[in-house]
């Protein structure tokens, strides 16, 4: 786990770029950095390996203080992925992503079977990469082969600073999804940048909010959402806040807190949606006018009510106490 205390960064002994922070990351836990460019995230992020140096305060990796353990030895520990991982060249994907292993003098057989297994889990051939070059593969092959690199030693801690910032939409999310399912299983400490908003809700178990270098909230997802503490986390979260936070909650949870319809209108089309989809993929169908209503059914395939708009909307109130309506959602 990760603690900051207090921390303070200033770079021209005037100005702070990161400003009396404090908040604490558990173990196996994401937590998105975020804010707009200039507030401090990197600077942050780049303190807890030592990359910059802390002007005042505490960071503690594992509880014990960066301060007093060995750099090399603290950087061995920490996992570090950048926009751009600049893989090195002139070396094989392999021979990349076992540079660390490498450094720490593991046998031939170990690192080879480590590169196979992280090629495995990061859903790449490892025979067919094995020896191909950098140049040879994508933007996104390469960002997979960056993260690859940076779990090869097993660190129980990983930074991450805007890591999937330099891909296109669809692409970033698939390797989102991708990441979210390897830390599924590998269950890292993350402290991951991001200025997303979308990226910041998808990826955090919570998000740290940033202002001049200044934490203005700490918090889970769904209370950044629905509970800005300031109009600064409200802006920047956005007016449709509302519809994302949609993507939070499943169609279970609407179920526990309104009664869903009893039966089938007549002439309306309905389209089947499990109980374990999210509220703003059932809206998005309801929008796209693909179904006029939606039939929930639960893990039995059993029909267990109607999904409409206007339960959605009822939710959406009950959970947002905002001003906020679908009306901006529909237009
Ligand atoms: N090496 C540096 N020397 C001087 N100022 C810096 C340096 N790195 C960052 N800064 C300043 O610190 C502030 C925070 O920067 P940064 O941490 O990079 O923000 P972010 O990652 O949120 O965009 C900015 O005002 C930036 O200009
Ligand atoms: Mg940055």
């Amino acid at each position: 786990m990760i603690e900051v205390e207090n921390v303070t960064k200033t770079y021209d002994g005037e100005t702070y770029a990161v400003n009396d922070v404090s908040f604490h990351v558990p173990e196996g836990d994401t937590v998105v950095l975020l804010g707009p460019s200039g507030c401090g995230k990197t600077t942050l992020l780049r303190m807890v390996n030592r990359l910059v140096s802390i002007t005042g305060g505490m960071i503690s990796v594992n509880n014990q203080d960066i301060q007093t353990q060995d750099k090399i030895q603290l950087r061995r520990n920490i996992g570090y992925v950048i926009q751009s991982n600049a893989l090195f060249p002139n070396m094989t994907i392999e021979e990349n992503i076992v540079v660390v292993p490498d450094m720490l003098g593991w046998s031939k057989t170990e690192k080879h079977k480590r590169y196979r297994e992280l090629m495995e889990l990061t859903s790449l051939d490892p025979d067919y990469y094995q020896k191909r070059y950098p140049h040879e593969l994508s933007g996104g092959q390469q960002q997979r082969i960056g993260i690859a690199r940076a779990l090869a030693a097993n660190p129980p801690v990983m930074l991450m600073d805007e890591p999937f910032g330099a891909l296109d939409p669809i692409l970033r999310t698939h390797i989102q999804d991708e990441f979210l399912r390897i830390q599924s299983e590998i269950k890292k400490t993350i402290l991951f940048v991001s200025h997303d908003i979308d990226e910041a809700i998808k990826m955090g178990d919570k998000v740290a909010i940033f202002k001049e270098g200044q934490l203005m909230q700490y918090d889970t997802p769904s209370e950044i959402l629905t509970h800005p503490n300031s109009s600064f986390v409200a802006d920047f979260v956005g007016q449709d806040r509302a519809l994302k936070s949609l993507s939070l909650h499943t169609v279970e949870d609407l179920v526990v807190m309104l009664s869903l319809l009893p039966e089938n209108s007549k002439g309306k089309v309905s389209k089947d949606i499990s109980m374990r989809s999210n509220l703003r993929d059932a809206l998005s169908i309801l929008l796209n006018q693909e179904a006029d209503q939606l039939n929930v059914v639960n893990e039995q395939n059993q029909s267990i009510g109607i999904l409409t708009i206007s339960l959605i909307e009822q939710y959406l109130h009950g959970v947002v106490k905002g001003k906020d309506t679908l009306e901006g959602v529909k237009a």
